[in-house]
């Protein structure tokens, strides 16, 4: 009887933009990308896999609802790990005849539009190739489920490789650096109160591809130079060099949806509040001190220093005005105090609840195998 497989994985937040693929089955990108991993004490996916004779069909259950398996991405992972298991013979081939139940769960909220199909798709990839015990590149099988989840299966800073061969065989992903090159960077998610259905990332990048002429000049010309510059401001912790890399890389990002025909449009005017908050607060410092930047989405994510936490969390309180009680969630947020730079912030404060919750996190490690026996299934494969 085959044992039950639980992985924890995180959600990472790109700092250089995956936008445009150009293989859709094999998911291949048009560009390298660069993220930073969070923490997965504050946000992960986790996923329970087994297989067992006496299961009928695959079956997978997200978030507690049971789905359906019909989903190209996902047979695609499990279909390749198999072939990989059959290759390497890590397994037996009555093993490989069962078939599987998966569970998973994200400890944060889907509908905020977060990361969650990069930690979905990195969890699964690992549990599985763990249940079939393969030795091999898993970044390249997360690919496949969706591309962002490539760089969730490492820690710290990860580049994720465009690649050249048709196969994707080097469409990988490579750590820049781990978790503890740069101790103090921190991200603070700004959730966004939207109720606006957005185009699908997939949806959004097919269409920027056959319709957007500054792609095109993206691709060729912003991105690899952004990428060799944003890895060295990595290695050098370099943060003010990094901060404007990334801001610049979100907007050019936006900039390409809007010229997308029809436009897509992620940000919203509280969206582009905070992108004004940031320049004025960098500019009243003379420094760069928190760098903006924001996916298919309105929510925005803010990279900036451990000794700035304080200071940020009440320029967003003050800019931001809450009725909640449990504004700032995840790590434990320092006292925020007026601070002299509030007093004399040339911005009035908006109105109430445009912001629905922070989550404060940092830079975490990789998907984990998780060993304490709490399991989403039980030993005899159903769900607990
Ligand atoms: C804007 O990885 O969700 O977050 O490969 O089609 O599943 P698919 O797309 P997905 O796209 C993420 C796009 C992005 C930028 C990024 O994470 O690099």
């Amino acid at each position: 009887m085959s044992d039950i497989v639980t992985v924890i994985a995180p959600v990472n937040i790109a700092v250089i933009k995956y936008w445009g693929k150009r293989d859709e089955k094999l998911i291949l990108p048009l560009n390298d990308s660069v993220s930073a991993t969070l923490d997965t004490s504050v946000m992960c996916a986790k996923t329970s896999v087994c297989a067992r004779p006496d299961i009928l069909e695959n079956e997978i259950w997200l978030n507690g609802v049971h789905s359906s398996f019909c989903n190209q991405r996902l047979q695609n992972c499990l279909t390749e790990i198999k072939a990989i298991a059959r290759n390497q013979k890590s397994v037996t081939d009555e093993f490989l005849s069962w078939n599987v139940r998966i569970c998973s769960v994200n400890n944060f909220p889907t509908a905020a539009g977060l990361a969650s199909s990069a930690a979905g798709y990195a969890c699964l990839v690992a549990a599985l190739a763990k249940l079939y015990k393969i030795q091999s590149d898993i970044s390249k099988i997360a690919r496949m489920g969706s591309g962002s989840a490539c760089r969730s299966v490492y820690g710290g800073f990860v580049r994720w490789h465009a690649g050249v061969n048709p196969d994707g065989s080097d469409s990988i992903a490579s750590q820049v650096a781990d978790s503890s090159h740069w101790k103090e960077m921190r991200v603070l998610i700004l959730v966004v109160a939207d109720t606006k259905k957005h185009i699908s990332s997939s949806k959004g990048m097919t269409c920027s591809v056959e319709t957007s002429e500054l792609l095109k000049y993206r691709v060729e010309h912003s991105v690899p130079k952004r990428v060799k510059d944003i890895c060295e401001a990595i290695k050098d912790r370099n943060f003010s060099n990094f901060a404007e890399i990334t801001m610049k890389d979100s907007n050019q990002f936006h900039a390409i949806c809007l010229d997308t025909y029809p436009p897509c449009v992620y940000m919203t005017d509280v969206s582009h509040k905070i992108v004004e908050i940031v320049h004025k607060y960098n500019e009243i410092n003379g420094d760069v001190k928190v760098a903006y930047t924001f996916d298919a989405g309105p929510n925005a994510c803010l990279y900036l220093l451990e000794k700035d936490i304080s200071d940020v969390l009440s320029l967003i309180r003050h800019m931001f005005p809450t009725s909640s009680n449990e504004f700032v969630k995840g790590l434990d947020a320092p006292e925020t105090n007026k601070t002299d730079v509030l007093k004399d912030f040339p911005m009035k404060p908006l109105e109430k609840d445009l912001i629905k919750y922070v989550i404060y996190t940092k830079v975490g490690d990789g998907p984990k195998i998780i060993n304490d026996e709490s399991h989403l299934l039980d030993a005899q494969g159903k769900l607990v």
